[in-house]
């Protein structure tokens, strides 16, 4: 397991379309490995592998408190297949450091992905889970949660942004 470098925004490869994964090879179990050990070393909630430079339709979340058991859940080739309601949560990204901003969501999500054995799975999320597996999947089609914002929030998150050493 490698601890990977995590893409800061602007840069373009965020912007990219991540493609599906055809077959559970030994390099994507390689890449959820190392993308579980960058999430947890950030440390973060979430954490897709287009965020480390690899265009993949793959992200992981893990929403468990510090002081709970970690609740891995991997996600290949997910997809959306319901939303619901609306929350709105002050989120943060790991290619947005030092950044929160309140983002409108659906409250409720139906997710069906493959997980890392090959098995379909389907996945009823509310709350900080669903906040999660929205801001996530919105990584594989190159969405930001910069896109989520009004206009003026837009313009300040993009400019702090571009202030940064790093
Ligand atoms: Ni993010």
């Amino acid at each position: 397991m490698a601890i990977r470098s995590i893409l800061h925004y602007p840069d373009p490869r965020l912007r990219q379309k991540a493609e599906p994964v055809t077959t559970i090879t030994p390099e994507i179990r390689r890449l959820v490995d190392d993308m579980a050990e960058t999430m947890y070393a950030a440390p973060g909630v979430g954490l897709a592998a287009p965020q480390i430079g690899e265009l993949y339709r793959v992200f992981l979340v893990d929403v468990a408190g510090d002081d709970e058991p970690s609740d891995l859940h991997v996600f290949i080739n997910p997809e959306i297949a319901l939303r619901e309601g609306t929350q709105v949560f002050r989120e943060g990204c790991l290619s947005f450091p030092k950044v929160s901003e309140d983002v409108e969501r659906a409250a409720r999500v139906v997710v069906r992905a493959t997980g890392l054995e090959g098995q379909r799975f389907e996945l009823e999320a509310d709350g900080l889970l669903a906040v999660a597996i929205q801001h996530e999947h919105d990584h594989l089609d190159g969405v930001l949660m910069i896109d989520h914002l009004g206009p003026i929030k837009r313009r300040i998150v993009h400019r702090k942004m571009l202030r940064r050493e790093d």
